[in-house]
């Protein structure tokens, strides 16, 4: 059993996370929240946190990974997530790089990792794995501007779930993937993210690792995690993070 800290609310699970982690809090601890008032998510955008509706957890991690190896984290968390809303749902989902489970063309989760300093020991490593899943949410429970963007488990499949079962799914799943990473390398987790992918062969727009915006077709991620984009003069540009959206036109 590994331990698990509840609460009604939170401002952040990922920031409780932290400072437990930091505390040395064992790999696989968890803080779990059935409200957040400051919802994070990437690139500082904020994660809305419906009552009692969704998951809303963080898990410390401490895989047995060089560090070159803890960006990739994100990916390996996606995919966990995914496979145990297809094992839930009957459905297959689909991963958006880096961060995001899609279901139906729709967001249904996101991850935020977040990694001890760089400069840390190895005893003292951990990655904060925080995840945001629409469990139960009713279309209307999602703020107006959103709602075209996103769904739920109980808007794809009309059953209301245990999101205290659904936590403890996902948690041994990321911890399953972990040490298949750490025993047998990315290359066979990669294979089965890219089945998955979202975006490939989908026009796009992103901005490169040297900071230039990009338009081109998504080729899906490489072995370092990172995304492929071929520009329409068959360039290609390697995008490290950043916010990545389907093109317009
Ligand atoms: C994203 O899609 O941009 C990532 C969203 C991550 C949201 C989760 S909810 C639990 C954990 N705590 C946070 O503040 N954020 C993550």
């Amino acid at each position: 059993m590994y331990p698990t800290q509840y609460f009604h609310s939170i401002d952040s699970t990922n920031i409780k996370a932290k400072e437990i982690a930091e505390r040395g809090a064992m790999s696989g601890s968890a803080i779990v929240a059935k409200y957040q008032t400051s919802g994070r998510g990437r690139l500082g955008k904020e994660w809305h946190s419906a009552e009692g509706k969704g998951l809303y957890c963080s898990i410390i991690v401490r895989p047995d990974l060089v560090l070159e190896d803890y960006p990739k984290i994100t990916l390996v968390a996606g995919l966990s997530v995914a496979l145990v809303l297809d094992r839930i749902t009957g459905g297959s989902s689909q991963l958006k790089w880096p961060n995001d489970i899609y279901f139906s063309g729709k967001k249904l989760a996101g991850i935020l990792t977040e990694s001890s300093t760089m400069t840390c020991g190895l005893d003292e490593r951990y990655a904060v794995v925080g995840i945001g899943v629409n469990v139960n949410n009713a279309l209307d429970d999602f703020p107006l501007e959103i709602r075209s963007l996103v769904t739920s488990i109980l808007i794809e499949t009309t059953t209301e779930l245990a999101v205290e079962d659904l936590f403890q799914d996902i948690r041994a799943e990321l911890l399953k993937q972990l040490r298949k990473f750490s025993v047998g390398g990315f290359g066979p987790l990669l294979a089965q993210w890219r089945k998955k992918d979202f975006l490939f062969g989908r026009k796009m727009e992103c901005v490169s690792a040297e900071g230039k915006k990009v338009q081109g077709v998504a080729l899906g991620p490489d072995n370092q995690g990172q995304l492929h984009v071929k520009d329409r003069d068959g360039k290609i540009h390697a995008v490290l993070s950043g916010d990545v959206r389907l093109a317009t036109s």
